[in-house]
């Protein structure tokens, strides 16, 4: 089957044109066009911007994906869409054009949810996942603990209480004027700096669930650098390191917690937050301690926001024949993939 994916949920336009056979699925393009840039001056993401440069980048966007796939549309089996969670006026950017594709080319259409792409992100090799997994899901509006147990069946089993992982690393950059988005550059930063050098919070590491917390520990770093201001001048590295240790310590010690009472034969990383290397290998490291639990995270093309992942888990919804009618598709802004 091949699937046409189209993802614009926050700042990036993306479409991919993704190969499923069996339980494989493989990129046949693969396009992102940034707007990183465009959101810099503004420190963040500006939900009418975002939607006009996706207007912009939308046709030249797919047709580079059609071109790169060698795919003609009439060979397409769907078109799978995010439909959300997202930006509203981001998300109907992307659902319309879908819904027009699927109308022009009569090809059936799916509504993707983008937690569920993310998830799905980690199917593009050429191992079998065993399931059930145990999936921990942190990017810039997520930060959440889903039990798979096939494709479809989601559980909840824990999420942030207040900021998202990916929020937190890029409130803190933020406060450490280090420009938007902060995760990746407070990595940067953190490789020259001691991890150990302050002591911040682990919040909720300890408590009987699995849920998290971030805000406090922004706050912490806040009242931290605003008592020791000098630390943003001398010890930046340092203040970064630690901050991403604890944001780790936190995340790996409660999905293996998690892993081990849900007795799961697999531990996914997704999400855009994914991307960070310590927390990539110190959860690899601990989840290998446990034996007989495979671990896997999607490399970083597929981590951050894109429209193969969102191709992906089209192909396994129409597998089952479960397609959208493009008449009525319309996107949710705050579609929770479990509730
Ligand atoms: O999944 P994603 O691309 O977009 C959302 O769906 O939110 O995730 C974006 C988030 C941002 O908060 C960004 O700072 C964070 O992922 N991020 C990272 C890294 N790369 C991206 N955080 C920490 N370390 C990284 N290397
Ligand atoms: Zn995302």
């Amino acid at each position: 089957m091949i699937i046409l994916g189209i993802e614009t949920s926050c700042d990036e336009t993306a479409v991919s044109v993704v190969e499923g056979k069996g339980e494989r699925v493989k990129a046949l393009s693969h396009v992102v066009a940034s707007q990183v840039k465009t959101h810099l001056k503004y420190g963040g993401v500006v939900p009418e911007v975002a939607a006009r440069e996706h207007m912009i980048a939308m046709i030249p966007t797919l047709n580079a994906a059609l071109l790169q796939s060698r795919i003609k549309p009439e060979k397409l089996d769907a078109i799978a869409v995010t439909s959300g969670p997202g930006l509203i006026t981001a998300l109907r950017v992307g659902t319309q054009a879908a819904k027009t594709l699927s109308y022009a080319w009569k090809k059936p259409l799916l509504g993707v949810n983008h937690i569920e792409g993310h998830i799905l992100a980690n199917w593009f090799i050429k191992k079998t996942i065993k399931l059930p997994a145990l999936c921990l899901v942190v990017s810039g509006g997520h930060t959440e603990l889903i039990l798979m147990k096939k494709h479809g069946d989601y559980h909840l089993i824990g999420n942030t209480l207040d900021d998202a992982a990916g929020e937190a690393f890029d409130k803190v950059a933020k406060l450490l004027n280090i420009q938007y988005p902060g995760g990746p550059k407070i990595q940067k930063l953190a490789e020259q700096g001691n991890p150990a050098a302050f002591d911040f919070p682990r919040p909720m590491l300890n408590s009987a669930n699995y849920n998290f917390s971030f805000s406090g520990l922004k706050t912490s770093v806040l009242y931290f650098v605003k008592k020791h201001p000098e630390v943003i001048r001398n010890a930046k590295a340092d203040l970064c390191a630690s901050f991403q240790q604890a944001i780790v310590d936190v995340l790996v010690g409660k999905t293996i917690r998690a892993a081990k009472e849900l007795k799961v034969k697999t531990v996914l990383l997704a999400g855009g937050v994914a991307a960070n290397q310590p927390l990539r290998q110190t959860l690899e490291k601990k989840v290998r301690e446990l034996k007989r639990v495979n671990f896997f995270t999607p490399p970083l093309s597929l981590c951050t926001d894109n429209a193969s992942m969102i191709a992906a888990a089209g192909y396994f919804r129409a597998r089952k024949k479960d397609f959208d009618d493009f008449h009525t598709l319309e996107p949710d802004p705050n579609w929770e993939l479990v509730r």
